[in-house]
């Protein structure tokens, strides 16, 4: 039986994770402070530990040492940025020891955040990035890139198998519900069911690539167990491109919505494209995401449609 430590385990895509280790098998710990998910998301019989992911200590061994605490979304971490500062670099350095310690397997979710204003569309890994290392959204982008500098030094010091991937905008049932968190697609969900108005950040024109949580968990559980993937980088997202104002029409019209669409002052350093190359996990992983938008919108819509908003 594998043993993983998952900090963040009771998030969104820390949850999937946890369901799919237990259906393989494994002995789950979960560090989580229970920041920026509502309610318990995982089964009792993980062992949770409610702590903040840089002071939590151990000495138990693990085989894998999984990093996702963060406050990923615009919304919330623009209010708390020394906290999201803070899980991305003492809580990276803090999961980096207890994976040392273990001689095991460490992987992280980075984001495709660290790539900043790219302007290579769709962005490779070997894209650098172009972030704004002051500005409102430097205390994500740059603890993301500050975390994927430290591992890439434990992993050349200490020679420990280390894996990054970069997840590009994962949606799907099981996000947090609550529309004011930030997310787009949920949030465009809520208001459209609720009759609210649906409220874009800018002129719609800017875009994004999304990728429904099923594909995300199938590359993932790859990359986290598949031998010799040691100091890897990988991109897992989708190469689709969708402007936002063409995202609010399609969940309006899926949902019969009579919500308006209205127009805000855009956010500060949100970047203009986004979509993900993804040829390295295709060829590496040979994966490609096999859910459409309107598939995984379809199914995202009917769960929220089933619960309490
Ligand atoms: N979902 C996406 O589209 C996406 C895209 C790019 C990167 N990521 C990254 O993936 C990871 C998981 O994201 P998610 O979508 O599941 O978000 P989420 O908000 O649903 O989950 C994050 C979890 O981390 C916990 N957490 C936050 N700060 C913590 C801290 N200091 N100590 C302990 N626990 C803490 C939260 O309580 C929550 O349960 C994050 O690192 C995020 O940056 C996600």
């Amino acid at each position: 039986m594998k043993r993983i430590l998952v900090s963040g385990g009771n998030g969104f895509l820390g949850s999937c994770l946890v369901h799919r280790a237990i259906r393989e098998g494994s002995e789950i710990t979960v560090v989580d402070d229970l920041s920026t998910s509502q309610g318990m998301n995982i089964p009792s019989s993980v062992k949770f530990v409610n702590e903040k992911v840089e002071y939590f200590k151990t000495n138990e061994k693990f085989d894998y040492v999984v990093h996702l605490a963060a406050r990923p979304s615009p919304e919330d971490y623009v209010l708390h940025p020394i906290d999201t500062l803070l899980s991305n670099s003492l809580g990276t350095r803090n999961m980096l020891e207890i994976a040392l310690n273990s001689r095991c397997v460490f992987m992280y979710t980075s984001s495709s955040e660290v790539y900043g204003e790219a302007s290579v569309i769709p962005t490779p890994e070997d894209y650098y990035g172009y972030v704004n290392p002051n500005g409102k959204r430097s205390c994500y982008d740059e603890g993301k890139r500050f975390s994927e500098a430290l591992i890439m030094a434990y992993q050349r010091e200490y020679h420990i198998d280390t894996r990054i991937q970069r997840p590009f905008n994962v949606y799907g049932p099981g996000i947090r519900a609550d529309g004011g968190y930030g997310r787009v697609i949920p949030r465009f969900i809520v208001s459209a069911l609720r009759g609210e108005d649906i409220v874009i950040y800018g002129d719609g024109k800017q875009t994004r690539s999304f990728l429904y949580i099923d594909d995300w968990l199938e590359i993932t559980w790859k990359l986290l167990t598949l031998p010799n993937l040691g100091g890897e980088v990988i991109n897992i997202g989708s190469s689709v491109e969708i402007g936002i104002y063409k995202l609010a029409e399609i969940i309006k019209s899926m949902t019969d919505s009579e919500s308006r669409i209205v127009f805000r002052k855009a956010r500060e350093d949100d970047p203009r494209r986004r979509a993900a190359d993804i040829k390295k996990a295709e060829r590496i992983f040979n994966w490609k995401p096999v859910i459409t938008l309107e598939e995984g919108l379809g199914r995202t819509i009917q769960w929220f449609r089933g619960r309490n908003l």
